[in-house]
C-alpha cells in the first residue's frame, strides 16, 4: 500500500505528485506564486529587479507554498500515513542563504505554527537568486581567470562559467554583502533546501545539481578547493559534503508527523535539480538522449565518457552516480520553425510537412543554419545557407528551405551532442517530446539525421514523476534505477530511420567556419 511522493519547486508554481507503489500516478496538485501567494508580489514566480539582469525569488514564498500545497492534498483526503518516502527537486542554479544560528530553529519546528512563521528570519539573504539571473558577468570572468580560463573550468566542474550558476552567485554576495555572506552558516540551492524544510535539518547537496555551480569537480565528486576559493572564504563549510542523487537523507521532520499525518519513518531521498530530476521521469537508459522540441529546443543526454566543452552542460547523472548527463539549450526552436512554416508554406502545418515529404533527406547538399536571435548553441546569429559545394548562397527553393531549417537543427543537435562525447549506437534511442513532436515528419528527420528509432513520450510531469520514481529508488536498498519499476515506459514508436547517411563533420565545420564570417 505504500505510496511516494514527488514535489517539484519549480519557477511559477510548487507541484506535488503522488504515485502508487506500482509508481502509477494517483493525484497532484500544485500552488501557483502568482496568484496563490500573491502577497509575494512575484510576476512568473521572480522579481526582476531594475538594472533587467538581477532576477530573484523571495526564498519565504518558497516556505509558505511548501504547508499550503500539502493543506490542498489534506483536503483531498489524501491518506499521508502511507507515504512510505519522498523526493522532490528545483529550479537549478538558484541558492538560498541560511543565516547563523537558523539549523536550530529548523530542527525545532513546532508543529502549532506555520512553517514561514517560523522561518522568516532564518535567511541572511531574504531573496534568492535564481537561474534567470544573468547579472554575475564579472564574476564568471574573474572565476575562469582563476581557474586558468574557460576549457579548464568545464573540465573540472562540466561547464565554462556562466552567470546564472551557483558560484558566480555566490561570489556576488561576497563581494557586495560580505556582513551577510558572513552571517551565512549554511548555502543551499533550491533542491537541498526543500528538502531541508522536510528533513528538519541542513539537507546535503546531490551530486547532479551540485554540478550546476561551477564549483563540483563532476569527476572527483567533491568540491573543487580552487573554485571555492576563487568564490568566497570558508565555502567549503558552508555548503557541506555533496552526496549521490539517491541517498536517503533520513526520516520526515516532526513537524509534518504531527501536522500532516505522516509516518514517523517516512523517508527523505535527496532533492536534485529539475532537468537532472526530467531525465528520470523519462526513465533515460544507457545510450538514450531526450529531444524536446519547444519555444527552445532541449537536449537531455546520457553520457558514460564526458568530453566537457566550452558549449553545453555535463552533470553527474541522476540515476547512476558512475555516468553523467548532458543538457544542451538551443534557443532558436518553434519560433523559427513557425516564421519558416509562415514564410516557405503559406502558413500551413500541412504543406509544411509535405515539403517534407517530397523532399530528399540530405536535401540534395542543401545545408542552412538558421539563428534568428542570438543562439546559445553556439553563440551566433544570422541566416546562412550552403550548396553542396559549401558556397554560401541567398535562398533555396520554398521546400528546400523547410527542409534545410529541420535538417540543420537536427544536425546541429547531433553533432554538439557528440562533441559531449555522445556516441550513437544500435541501441539508441531518441526519446522526442514538446509541441513539435506530434509532426511525423519532423519526427522522421529526427530519426533519419541520428539514424536511430524514436520515440514519442508524455512528459507534463517528468520531473515530479522523476522524484517519485527517484523517492522509490532512494530506499530500494541496492536495485538499480530501473529495477524498481513494474511497467515498461510508455514510449510510442514513431519512426524508424531510412537508409541515409548525413555528414555531421561538415555541419560542424560549416558551423564552425561562421565564427570567421559573423
Ligand atoms: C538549466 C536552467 C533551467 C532551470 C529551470 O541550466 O537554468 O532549465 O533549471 O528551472
Amino acid at each position: 500500500m505504500s505510496t511516494y511522493l514527488g514535489l517539484d519547486f519549480s519557477t511559477q508554481q510548487l507541484k506535488i505528485l503522488a504515485t502508487n507503489n506500482d509508481l502509477e500516478v494517483l493525484t497532484e496538485v500544485f500552488v501557483q506564486f502568482d496568484t496563490d501567494l500573491q502577497e509575494y508580489k512575484t510576476k512568473g514566480g521572480v522579481h526582476i529587479h531594475e538594472d533587467q539582469l538581477t532576477v530573484t525569488a523571495p526564498t519565504e514564498m518558497w516556505v509558505k507554498a511548501l504547508d499550503l500545497v500539502l493543506e490542498k492534498l489534506q483536503k483531498q483526503d489524501f491518506d499521508f500515513s502511507n507515504v512510505a518516502a519522498i523526493s522532490g527537486t528545483g529550479q537549478q542554479h538558484g541558492s538560498v542563504y541560511w543565516k547563523n544560528g537558523s539549523s536550530k530553529i529548523l530542527e525545532n519546528l513546532d508543529s502549532s505554527q506555520m512553517l514561514h512563521e517560523q522561518l522568516k528570519d532564518c535567511f541572511s539573504i531574504k531573496n534568492s537568486p535564481i537561474w534567470m539571473d544573468s547579472s554575475t558577468t564579472a564574476e564568471c570572468k574573474h572565476l575562469e581567470d582563476r581557474v586558468g580560463g574557460a576549457q579548464s573550468l568545464s573540465d573540472i566542474s562540466g561547464s565554462r562559467a556562466y552567470e546564472r550558476f551557483t558560484g558566480n552567485q555566490i561570489r556576488k554576495v561576497f563581494v557586495n554583502q560580505k556582513q551577510d555572506y558572513d552571517n551565512t552558516e549554511r548555502i543551499s540551492l533550491v533542491s537541498s533546501f526543500a528538502a531541508s524544510l522536510l528533513l528538519g535539518k541542513y539537507a546535503p547537496i546531490d551530486h547532479s545539481d551540485g554540478s550546476g555551480m561551477n564549483l563540483l569537480d563532476i569527476r572527483q565528486k567533491k568540491w573543487s578547493q580552487q573554485c571555492l576559493d576563487a568564490c568566497g572564504e570558508d565555502l567549503a563549510s558552508k555548503l557541506g559534503s555533496p552526496v549521490p542523487s539517491a541517498t536517503n537523507l533520513g526520516p520526515i521532520s516532526s513537524y509534518f508527523v504531527t501536522k500532516y499525518g505522516f509516518k514517523a519513518d517516512c523517508q527523505i531521498v535527496a532533492f536534485t535539480g529539475d532537468n537532472p530530476a526530467s531525465l528520470a521521469g523519462c526513465r533515460l537508459q544507457r545510450g538514450d538522449v531526450v529531444v524536446s522540441l519547444g519555444t527552445s529546443d532541449t537536449l537531455l543526454l546520457w553520457l558514460d565518457e564526458p568530453l566537457p566543452s566550452l558549449e553545453g552542460h555535463i552533470f553527474i547523472n541522476p540515476i547512476d552516480d558512475d555516468a553523467y548527463m548532458a543538457l544542451l539549450c538551443f534557443k532558436n526552436g518553434s519560433l523559427t520553425r513557425e516564421r519558416f512554416r509562415d514564410q516557405f508554406s503559406s502558413g500551413s502545418w500541412e504543406k509544411f510537412s509535405d515539403q517534407l515529404r517530397t523532399t530528399p533527406a540530405g536535401n540534395d547538399g542543401n545545408l542552412g543554419i538558421f539563428f534568428d536571435v542570438m543562439e546559445i548553441t553556439p553563440a551566433i546569429e544570422g541566416q546562412y545557407r550552403f550548396d553542396f559545394n559549401d558556397r554560401m548562397v541567398k535562398s533555396f527553393l520554398p521546400a528546400q528551405e523547410i527542409r534545410s531549417l529541420i535538417e540543420g537543427q537536427f544536425l546541429a543537435k547531433r553533432y554538439h551532442a557528440e562533441k559531449l562525447g555522445y556516441q550513437l549506437g544500435p541501441h539508441t534511442r531518441v526519446l522526442a517530446t514538446g509541441g513539435a513532436s506530434r509532426n511525423q515528419e519532423i519526427l522522421q528527420v529526427l530519426s533519419d539525421v541520428f539514424q536511430s528509432p524514436v520515440y514519442t513520450l508524455d512528459t507534463l510531469n517528468s520531473a515530479c514523476l522523476g522524484c517519485a520514481y527517484r523517492a522509490k529508488h532512494g530506499i530500494s536498498g541496492n536495485t538499480s534505477f530501473s529495477e524498481v519499476f513494474r511497467n515498461p515506459a510508455n514510449y510510442k514508436l514513431a519512426a524508424r530511420p531510412k537508409d541515409v547517411d548525413y555528414d555531421v563533420d561538415r555541419y560542424g565545420r560549416v558551423e564552425n567556419s561562421l565564427f570567421n564570417i559573423v
